[in-house]
């Protein structure tokens, strides 16, 4: 971003700053008084779809989300400009903000509408249908799970998940672990898939370019291990002045590419305000993980962000995560740690990276203390 960009950006950003106290006070004038009361020690399963919740993460009124806020938008970059332009692009909004969305990206419209259709249509099916699928074990690739429960003493928030992995390319016994109903998830996940992995690794093929990495530097290991799909999907909510549908937290893989849908809810930290990301049709909104903050050596940031449930309508959003090999060795590139004064990540391998991040949770301050040197 330029220097013209960035004060049109902290004008924005001071805009925002007073409406959220506007919006602040108009909350605490609306919280109401009903308490989430559910039926507990049900098996987990019938809480799917989430007619009657479970025991629902309340947050403190600090980190609750203000009931509403002014929409920033985040960049968006149009990939069919020339290259030059893009790489500029994609690498000011990545320093500065570690997000941002992406249009005419190549990954076909058909493929996208398919995708995201069988999946709103898979969060339909009756619980019976589902209940194959649910599993609590965090080591299955593919499962069905309501929520997680890090570090919470078994609160839950407002969000089921459908977790979707493969190798790449998609080997038939991967596929054939997807579920087959409804009709054609697997195909349409096998058609969404490749696109939208080569897109991420273009974008990662830019930011080298624009860090001065040579450009195939996350082709091998760092990017081989699973492809895996969130499909979120956060039903009306009953009281969502007071929880979230995904907690802040940073993502642990490499790049993440995310379909929103048209329902907004995703919120970017940014100088320690909470943005809301404003819906584009059809873009997709691309943050790092983790494992490219560490590889570049932090100038390519993890930034937290979260989900905001809505008491409206249902809103399922579509996270694909490229990620290292489990037995990727990840560390700081030597060109870019000689630039900057060293070091400033301990190398580690993904799997240790992930035993990590799965008991210290997701928050950036927990892995930052945990990886940073
Ligand atoms: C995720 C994520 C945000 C959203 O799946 O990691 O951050 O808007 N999703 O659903
Ligand atoms: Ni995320």
């Amino acid at each position: 971003m330029g220097m013209a960009g960035r004060m049109a950006m902290a004008r924005m950003m001071a805009r925002c700053r007073g409406l959220l106290v506007v919006m602040e006070f108009m909350a605490h004038v609306r919280v109401s008084a009903s308490s989430i009361t559910g039926r507990d020690g049900e098996p987990a399963v019938r809480r799917i779809p989430r007619d009657a919740p479970g025991q629902l993460r309340v947050f403190p009124a600090e980190q609750r989300p203000p009931p509403s806020s002014a929409a920033v938008a985040l960049p968006v970059i149009d990939l069919s400009a020339p290259r030059d332009e893009v790489r500029r692009a994609v690498l000011e909004a990545g320093k500065e903000l570690g997000f941002f969305q992406v249009v005419n990206h190549g990954v076909p419209e058909q493929a996208v509408r398919d995708m995201e259709a069988c999946c709103e249509e898979f969060f339909r099916l009756p619980a019976e249908d589902k209940a194959a699928f649910y599993s609590e074990d965090t080591d299955k690739p593919n499962r069905l799970f309501t929520s997680t429960t890090n570090g919470t003493g078994g609160e839950r928030c407002w969000r089921d998940c459908l977790r979707l992995s493969c190798g790449f390319p998609v080997a038939a016994d991967a596929k054939n672990a997807w579920p087959d109903n409804p009709d054609g998830l697997r195909e349409a996940m096998e058609r969404f898939i490749a696109p939208t992995r080569a897109l991420g690794m273009e974008l990662l093929r830019l930011l080298c370019e624009g860090v001065g990495l040579r450009p195939d530097y996350f082709e091998g290991d760092l990017s081989a291990g699973d492809v895996v799909v969130n499909v979120n999907h956060y039903p009306p909510c009953p009281d969502p002045v007071r929880t979230l549908g995904l907690p802040p937290h940073c993502d642990r893989n490499l790049i993440t590419l995310l379909l929103q849908g048209s329902v907004a809810g995703l919120q970017v930290s940014y100088r320690g305000e909470w943005i809301r990301v404003q819906p584009v049709p059809g873009a997709f909104v691309v943050n790092f993980g983790h494992q490219l903050e560490i590889a570049t050596n932090g100038l390519l940031k993890s930034v937290e962000h979260r989900a905001a449930a809505n008491a409206a309508v249902p809103r399922t959003s579509v996270a694909t995560f490229i990620m290292p090999t489990d037995d990727c060795l990840v560390a700081p590139a030597a060109e870019l740690a000689a630039g900057g004064g060293g070091a400033r990540y301990r190398a580690v391998t993904f799997r240790e990276f992930m035993r990590v991040y799965k008991t210290v949770g997701a928050r950036r301050e927990s892995v930052e203390k945990a990886f940073k040197i």
